[in-house]
């Protein structure tokens, strides 16, 4: 199985990545930690242990992480996640406490704990605890199997007209992450907005009629309307599985090499993850970007993943 670690700042999509995590045995859930991103810290962190309770995995240690930007001010996503960070449904309340110590310092000691080469970073929120990560203990970037990023996009943005949520609210950090030489890929917009949670994807889950299965509807219910009325989506893009999806089985999510910076200066492109995608990629490039989801695929491993979490 794939170790990871997942830094995350549930969220709906951040929810469902945790479901389709622990619900597949290709993933090996080493730790939750958790990054100030669609809510405060401490709802995001609140709603980490929340699904670990609802999930029943409440052995997955949740470390709370970074509260704030490196450089700018706290900026949440409300109008998509609600007041709670996961408006729209009622999860059991968490029974384990957090495991103590920051977040940044957790992700430094099981790096270095673990083999080289073993344990990967998925991060689905804001870049702020990576980046403290790599320059609090900059040996990580050799020994880290890979980095994989929900985040930014070639050609889409969403929180400006280039610029997608994750990265725009903490660009220096995002910036910080791109330019280590990690093996890293990053899983946009562009491979996000084809995750849409349609009426029949909901049907599916409706069928296993588990106490989780209610979950990812009451979910997608709030997410549906939000990205009605805010970004004129019909089904919501359900962004941050993508992640999971890829290191499960790499053949749902094309990806293609290419350089990416990004932007942190820009009047207009702050932000944005400028892609160079002229071919050749040059023979040092480290980054990838995702491409092509294989929908039906991809929705077929979250919906077998609840199932199987119910039956535990
Ligand atoms: C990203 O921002 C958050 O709102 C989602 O959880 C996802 O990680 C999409 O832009
Ligand atoms: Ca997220």
């Amino acid at each position: 199985a794939r170790s990871i670690i997942l830094d995350c700042d549930p969220g709906h999509d951040d929810a469902v990545a945790i479901m389709l995590a622990l619900g597949n045995d290709a993933i090996d859930l080493r730790a939750i930690t958790t990054v100030g991103g669609n809510q405060v810290i401490d709802k995001v962190t609140y709603n980490a242990q929340a699904m670990l309770a609802a999930c029943g995995r409440e052995d997955v240690p949740v470390y709370r992480g970074a509260s704030r930007p490196l450089l700018r001010e706290v900026e949440v996503a409300d109008e998509i996640h609600g007041e709670t960070g996961l408006d729209g449904v009622e999860l059991p309340q968490p029974s384990v406490e957090l495991a103590p110590g920051h977040a940044v310092e957790a992700i430094c000691r099981m790096v270095r704990e673990a083999e080289p080469g073993e344990l990967m970073l998925v991060a689905t929120g804001p870049l702020t605890n990576l980046a403290l990560a790599v320059r609090l203990e900059p040996s990580i970037v050799e020994r880290v199997r890979e980095v994989v990023i929900m985040g930014g996009g070639y050609h889409e943005g969403n929180w400006s007209a280039v610029a997608e949520f994750n990265i725009a609210v903490d660009p220096e950090a995002a910036a910080i992450v791109f330019a280590e030489k990690w093996p890293l890929t990053m899983v946009g917009l562009d491979l996000t907005h084809q995750a849409l949670a349609t009426s029949s994807v909901e049907e599916k889950m409706a069928a296993l009629d588990t106490e989780l299965s209610r979950i990812f509807l009451g979910l997608m219910a709030f997410f549906r309307e939000a990205y009605r009325e805010n970004q004129g989506f019909t089904d919501p893009p359900v962004h941050d599985p993508c992640t999971i999806a890829y290191l499960i089985d790499p053949s749902i999510v094309a990806t293609r090499k290419a350089p990416v910076s990004v932007e942190t200066r820009g009047e207009l492109t702050c932000g944005m993850t400028v892609t160079d995608l002229r071919a050749p990629a040059p023979p040092e490039c480290h980054t990838q970007v995702a491409t092509h989801l294989d929908a039906d695929r991809f929705w077929d491993l979250v919906i077998d993943a609840v199932r199987a979490l119910g039956e535990e």
